[in-house]
């Protein structure tokens, strides 16, 4: 009697500041999940730098996936793919995760899949539970607040997307207004849910039909409101300022993410990306979804910011389509989601 064989994934992700290994059996079963964090080498500097990232990276690499090997309690022999995030993100930080699967695979002739970063935020939530199609993915990172319709695995189609800062960016670059300490997300998540949401800030809806984004301008009126109490001597309670802010933030995203929903007619919501931890968007996104009886996944918090359990996820997909990459692979900072085949 034969039994369909397992599929063993690694994946390694090294994007932004994170370095992190995984092992991922049959795409949805996590097997390990290992990430080192580098947040307190760029919190002093307010934001990631990119020179310390990488050489950070190059430190943590092979740690990391001897880690994630181990306690996933398989050896290179048993994988059958190395799933590696190829773009977008930092080309330095970038290129040290493609060298080091281009290296294993080539050492040990494992085929070798590139992944797309926002693919694989996507993909924490089949860790979950299957995706289900027609599908629609409210993104929201450091570098990304997009709307991507799905109505097939690693098939993308981008309906929506920031016409200035990312959602997580807003969040820092507030922060940093507020001069509280990088990275401002939670900062900001948590004295939200200590203030009242009272300010008036305005909500950029754009044109009416639109599903693309823009938070530059509640930034600017924020820092306006903050100048001009500051000038009249009138203080103003951070958490006020937080929540409204937050208000503004998810007022918007979860608007037309509904919206999108139901006009597409998807079977599911599937948050993701690092802004997908924040509370009051789960929470909003949630209980508004219920209301139009919409299902929504929500990932975990542990695979909401960058890990690469995700990438090993969508990786499966992709290996399992039939997608490779020969030894020319090269790190892509620029990276198209569209772009990719099915
Ligand atoms: O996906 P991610 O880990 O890295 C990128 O691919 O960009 O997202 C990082 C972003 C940062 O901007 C961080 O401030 C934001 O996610 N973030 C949050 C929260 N946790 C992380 N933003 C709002 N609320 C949070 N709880
Ligand atoms: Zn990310």
């Amino acid at each position: 009697m034969s039994e369909d064989k397992d599929t063993i994934v690694l994946g390694i992700e090294t994007s932004c500041d994170e370095t992190a290994a995984a092992v991922v059996k049959n795409g949805q079963q996590i097997l390990s999940n290992i990430v080192a964090s580098q947040i307190d080498s760029h919190q002093r500097f307010g934001g990631v730098v990119p020179e310390v990232a990488s050489r950070h990276h190059v430190e943590q690499i092979t740690i990391m996936i001897e880690q994630a090997l181990q306690e996933a309690a398989v050896t290179l022999e048993d994988v059958d793919a190395i799933a590696v995030t190829q773009g977008p993100g930092l080309v330095g930080a970038l290129l040290i995760g493609v060298n080091a699967a281009k290296a294993l695979a080539f050492a040990h002739r494992i085929p070798l899949v590139p992944v797309h970063h926002i693919a694989g935020h996507i993909y924490a939530n089949h860790l979950i539970q299957p995706l289900h199609f027609p599908l629609l993915s409210l993104v929201v990172s450091g570098g990304h607040t997009d709307l991507i319709y799905m109505d097939a695995h690693g098939a993308y189609q981008l309906i929506g997307e920031t016409r200035d800062d990312a959602a997580g960016e807003a969040y820092d670059k507030m922060a940093r207004t507020l001069q509280l300490p990088y990275p401002g997300g939670p900062q900001i998540d948590r004295l939200a849910a200590e203030g009242e949401a009272t300010l008036d800030l305005p909500r950029a809806w754009l044109e009416k039909d639109s599903y693309d984004f823009s938070f530059s301008g509640l930034k600017s009126s924020l820092i306006n409101t903050l100048h001009n109490h500051k000038q009249r001597g009138q203080s103003l309670p951070i958490e006020q300022v937080a929540a409204s802010f937050q208000e503004s933030v998810i007022d918007v995203l979860v608007t037309k993410t509904i919206r999108a929903a139901e006009a597409y007619n998807v079977k599911q919501i599937a948050l993701a990306g690092g802004v997908a931890a924040n509370q009051g968007l789960r929470a909003r996104l949630q209980y508004t979804a219920a209301q139009h009886n919409l299902e929504v996944l929500i990932p975990p918090m542990s695979l909401c910011t960058d890990n690469a359990a995700m990438i090993a996820a969508a990786g499966t997909i992709e290996y399992e389509n039939g997608q490779r990459a020969d030894l020319r692979l090269n790190a892509h900072p620029g990276l198209d989601l569209e772009g990719l085949h099915r």
